[in-house]
Parts: structure tokens; C-alpha cells; sequence
């Protein structure tokens, strides 16, 4: 595995490649890899001649009050794990690199973030969305791959890549769990000790939801039953819960068509997504 921080550098790779007629399959990351990172990898793996993936913690896409500083960094253990699971090539550019003027020209989002995360965290899509086009123009990637943890940067960036038409596929990935039920997530290490023994409800809580939805309960019951068990968790409190059409997300009245049900809860240092998808 190449490790490539020099931006000229790695467009010159791919220019090779590309004249060779190889496929490249991209895994966007922020670091510290977990098991949700590595499926993506070996998922990029099976179906590309060559991974390509990045390490980069976008400063653009956190806000003012963010966690940008307290986010989770080990190059060391990510180079490790990104060469053991099949990586090819690792990008880790540095912020100087990517935004040599500061922030410079930046995108912005205008559909699919007036809800969930969009609504609570403004500007953090488009940081986002700044980014992944300043990569997906790096690394020309032919199949891009994202967690669908993160359901509403997917369907962000799915909107992205149709909007400026960037020959790219979307590879939409399973969320991968603990064995408890919590998604995996950079984050999971800022939990204390007692808030990661609560953690796994937020599934548990999803799962209740989905389960009512399917006995025909409407959207207004599941929204507040899952509400309250929420607040019942007492260690932390709810950022959102929303129901929505997916990938659309517009507000919905009944589960007649693809719905996303989806929580965000903030613990003490640790602010943690998850959602269900009831295609
Ligand atoms: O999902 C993430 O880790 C980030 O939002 C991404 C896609 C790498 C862009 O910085």
C-alpha cells in the first residue's frame, strides 16, 4: 500500500491508472477506521481493480461548537488496518493541501438538508459536499462507497453526484453493529462507560419503532412512541427523531413507500446517529 499526501502526486496516479483502464473503487473516511470503514474497503475491494482510500478530517463540515478537535485520530492504527483489509492506495492529505486559501470556493446544499442532521448541524453538508468534490476529482473514482449510518449523506451525495454528473457510482453499504446492536461509529470511544452499556437501546428503540410501523401503526404514533422511549434513557437527550421518505426525505404521512425512521442523541461528549430504512 502507497500512502500519498501530496495532492499533484496522487492526480498523476490516477492519470496512470486511468490510461491502463483500471477501475478504482474510493472510501471516503474521516480515520480511525472501525469495522464499518473496513467493510466499505473490502467491499470496494471485490469490485474494483484498485482501492483507493482517504484519511481526512474535513474541518469544513464541522461547526463552530463541534467536535472538530476532540474527533478520534490514529494514523498509525488506520495505516495499519487500511493496508491489512486491502487498501491499494491510502490518501491523507493535510488541511493546508486541501484548502490552500482557507475555506476558498465551497458548495452548497440546497435539497435533502432542511431535516435530520442538515437542520441541526447548518453548513455541515456542504462542507461535506466541498470536500467530496474536491476528491471525486482527485481520485476520479469509478464506484464511490458510503455507510448507510449516515443515510442522509448518502442522500446527499447521491443528489451531488446527479447534480454535477460526476461519472460515479454510489455504493450504499449496511450499517455494521456492535454485537449489541450499536452502529459503529468514530465516536463510539467518547462514550463513558455507562453511557456505552445505554448505547444499544438507540437500535433496540429503532427496532420497536420498525416493528410498530409494520403492525400499521401511523407515523405520528411510531414518532412519539420512540420519543418517549428515548427519554426515558435519561443519560444524554434526543438532538431529532423524524420519519421520512427516503432517499427524498419529505415528510410522510403513512409507511406506503421507502421511509427512513431516524434518532440523533447526544450523550455527554458523543453525539450519535443511527436509523432504520423500511423499504
Ligand atoms: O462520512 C465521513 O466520514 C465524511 O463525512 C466524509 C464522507 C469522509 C467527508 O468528509
Amino acid at each position: 500500500m502507497k500512502v500519498i499526501r501530496n495532492i499533484n502526486e496522487m492526480q498523476q496516479i490516477v492519470k496512470d491508472l486511468k490510461i491502463q483502464g483500471k477501475e478504482i473503487g474510493f472510501v471516503p473516511t474521516m480515520g480511525f477506521l472501525h469495522e464499518g470503514h473496513i467493510s466499505l474497503i473490502e467491499r470496494a475491494r471485490n469490485e474494483n481493480d484498485l482501492v483507493v482510500t482517504s484519511i481526512f478530517v474535513n474541518p469544513l463540515q464541522f461547526g463552530p461548537n463541534e467536535d472538530f478537535d476532540q474527533y478520534p485520530r490514529d494514523f498509525e492504527r488506520d495505516e495499519r488496518l487500511a493496508r491489512e483489509r486491502g487498501t491499494d492506495i491510502l490518501f491523507y492529505p493535510s488541511a493546508e493541501a486541501m484548502y490552500p486559501k482557507g475555506a476558498g470556493t465551497v458548495m452548497k446544499v440546497t435539497s435533502r438538508t432542511d431535516v435530520l442532521c442538515g437542520e441541526k448541524r447548518p453548513g455541515h453538508f456542504d462542507g461535506v459536499v466541498t470536500v467530496l468534490t474536491k476528491l471525486f476529482h482527485i481520485i476520479q473514482p469509478d464506484r464511490a462507497y458510503f455507510g448507510l449510518k449516515d443515510a442522509q449523506q448518502v442522500a446527499v451525495v447521491d443528489d451531488l453526484i446527479r447534480s454535477y454528473f460526476f461519472p460515479v457510482e454510489l455504493v450504499a453499504c449496511p450499517t455494521v453493529r456492535e454485537e449489541d446492536g450499536l452502529a459503529k461509529s468514530s465516536r463510539n470511544v467518547n462514550l463513558s462507560t455507562e453511557e456505552r452499556k445505554a448505547a444499544p437501546k438507540l437500535y433496540e428503540h429503532l427496532l420497536s419503532a420498525r416493528k410498530l410501523a409494520e403492525e400499521g401503526a401511523d407515523v405520528e404514533t411510531v414518532r412519539s412512541q420512540l420519543l418517549s422511549e428515548l427519554d426515558q434513557m435519561a443519560l444524554g437527550e434526543t438532538d431529532y427523531v423524524q420519519i421520512l421518505s427516503y432517499p427524498g426525505l419529505e415528510a410522510v404521512q403513512t409507511f406506503d413507500q421507502p421511509t427512513i425512521i431516524a434518532l440523533a442523541y447526544r450523550f455527554q461528549k458523543a453525539r450519535l446517529i443511527d436509523n432504520i430504512i423500511i423499504r
